[in-house]
């Protein structure tokens, strides 16, 4: 009798055991958005909210959600992405927390001349466009991986195209910065933050999917995601991208001692 109860209650800790390691699992597993979820112009909290690390209606988010979640996902320190992540505050009227679907407010942090994303002008400047990732899509031939370097040259060749058809376009200094870091970011995220090398395969899903590419072998960074690791891979993508500035902007203020 004794040990019938013994044994009962080893399999209801094994069965309680078992639902809770495959929930953890399927906790993060891929769930495309459903028509009410919402999404952002910003494939890195897209995929995070595709796997359930961010709210998978995109709604309420508040800034520690985003720092864990980037964290927890990605190994991105809150360094790196704390600045844009108050600034998402701005897009909407509550006090603490932001709507995905918001952060396309025009010029807060959403910018023109994006890799993925059409300019605000051009009418959609929130959903994947395939035609505009091609520039990307296409990029270093003749090696399986992109780097700093072909990040650079994407650049430079989405903004020309922007220049050449967008009368009103937004480019200085703030959008420049922004789209280095998110250069750096993709190339990190999806590949190794040290050298800024990154599987042509991985980023692909990353952008056109929104999802983490574990079935395809990759694996969250082992290293942190920091301004130090991400700046020198800032200073080839923005060499590379042979910039210029078409406006100036006044300066911006974005925290003690940071202007620029
Ligand atoms: C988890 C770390 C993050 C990663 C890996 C990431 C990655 C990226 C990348 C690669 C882009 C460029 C998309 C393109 O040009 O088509 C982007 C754009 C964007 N990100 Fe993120 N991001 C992260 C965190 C954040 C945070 C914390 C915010 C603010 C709450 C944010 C807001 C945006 C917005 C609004 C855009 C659109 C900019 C534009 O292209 O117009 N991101 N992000
Ligand atoms: C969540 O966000 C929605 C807007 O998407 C808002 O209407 C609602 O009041 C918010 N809920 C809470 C609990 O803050
Ligand atoms: C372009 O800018 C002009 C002048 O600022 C403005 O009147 C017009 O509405 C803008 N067009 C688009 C599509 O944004
Ligand atoms: C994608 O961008 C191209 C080039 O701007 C545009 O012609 C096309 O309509 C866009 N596609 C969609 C589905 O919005
Ligand atoms: C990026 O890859 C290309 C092609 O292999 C190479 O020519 C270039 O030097 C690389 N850039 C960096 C920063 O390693
Ligand atoms: C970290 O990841 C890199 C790239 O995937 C790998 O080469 C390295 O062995 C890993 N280091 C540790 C300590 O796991
Ligand atoms: C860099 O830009 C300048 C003008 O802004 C141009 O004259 C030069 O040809 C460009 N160089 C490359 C390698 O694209």
């Amino acid at each position: 009798m004794q040990l019938f109860k013994f044994s009962l209650l080893l399999s209801a800790v094994n069965l309680a055991y078992s639902i809770a390691s495959s929930s953890s699992e399927n906790r993060h597993s891929w769930i495309a958005p459903t028509s009410t979820d919402v999404r952002s112009p910003c494939p890195g909290l897209n995929t995070l909210a595709n796997h359930g690390y961010l709210p998978r209606n995109g709604r309420n988010i508040s800034v520690p959600m985003i720092m864990d979640a980037a964290l927890d996902g990605f190994n991105v320190g809150s360094d790196s992405i704390i600045q844009a992540a108050k600034f998402g505050l701005l897009s909407g009227n509550a006090f603490t927390t932001m709507d995905l679907d918001a952060l396309q407010l025009h010029n807060l942090i959403e910018h023109d001349a994006s890799i993925s994303r059409g300019d605000f002008a051009s009418g959609d400047n929130l959903h994947f466009n395939e035609t505009l990732f091609s520039t990307l899509a296409d990029a270093n031939p003749g090696v399986d991986y992109y780097n700093a370097t072909s990040a650079g040259q994407v650049q430079q060749e989405r903004l020309a195209i922007s220049l050449a058809t967008n009368p009103n376009i937004t480019n200085t200094l703030k959008e420049f910065l922004l789209r280095c870091r998110e250069s750096a970011l993709y190339l990190s995220v999806m590949g190794d933050p040290l050298t800024g090398v990154a599987p042509k395969k991985f980023v692909q899903i990353f952008f056109r999917e929104e999802r983490m590419p574990i079935a395809e072998g990759w694996t969250r960074p082992n290293v942190t995601i920091t301004p130090d690791t991400t700046s020198p891979i800032e200073v080839i993508v923005g060499e590379a991208s042979n910039w210029t500035a078409t406006q100036q902007c006044e300066d911006l203020v974005i925290g003690p001692n940071i202007t620029i």
